[in-house]
């Protein structure tokens, strides 16, 4: 596999339910590296779950988290790392990931909606999923375009299969 010398070996983006822990926790067993996620790290820093720091705090803090948990994570990591879904809307956060090998697990609308949902743990989604879904697509698609080195789709494929593209493409 292809690698950054002292950073991540992959970073994964994607929407929320583009499967990025499940493919990232196979493509970590697959190369024997260690797999870390910026969700993961902020609640065990925080010592609270991350809809409690939305409602609690607000977006924008939550955002300036992330921030440093994915600078962290990129400084720091150098097995697979995959980013909470709305990571690539913080500009400072877009800056960090210049240059790693970042791929993108894209998704539909409709996997999206049926996938996802509207759990709780997902606040941006709580009303209105399919019209939300769509309006978070369309402002968030150039931003994980502009990240990444790979776009990989991942409707109607297993996370095995998209994996194995993300390798592959990498
Ligand atoms: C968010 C996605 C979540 C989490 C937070 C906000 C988003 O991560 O960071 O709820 O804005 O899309 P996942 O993509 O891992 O669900």
């Amino acid at each position: 596999a292809p690698t950054t010398p002292g950073g991540p070996v992959v970073v994964l983006v994607g929407p929320p339910g583009s499967g990025k822990s499940t493919v990232g926790r196979l493509i970590a067993e697959r190369l024997g590296v260690a797999y870390r996620d910026t969700d993961a790290d902020i609640v065990a820093a925080q010592g609270r779950e991350i809809s409690d720091i939305f409602v609690d705090e607000g977006e924008p803090y939550f955002r300036e988290l992330e921030r440093r948990a994915v600078a962290a994570g990129v400084a720091a990591h150098t097995g697979v790392l995959s980013l909470g879904g709305g990571a690539i809307l913080d500009p400072g956060t877009r800056d960090l990931l210049a240059g790693l090998p970042v791929a993108y697990l894209s998704m539909e609308v409709e996997s999206a909606v049926r996938r996802a949902g509207l759990g709780a743990a997902r606040p941006l989604l709580a009303v209105n999923p399919r019209r939300q879904w769509r309006e978070l697509m369309d402002a968030r698609r150039p931003l994980y375009t502009e990240v990444a080195r790979v776009v990989v789709a991942t409707d109607d494929r297993t996370p095995e299969e998209v994996a194995q593209a993300v390798l592959d493409a990498l």
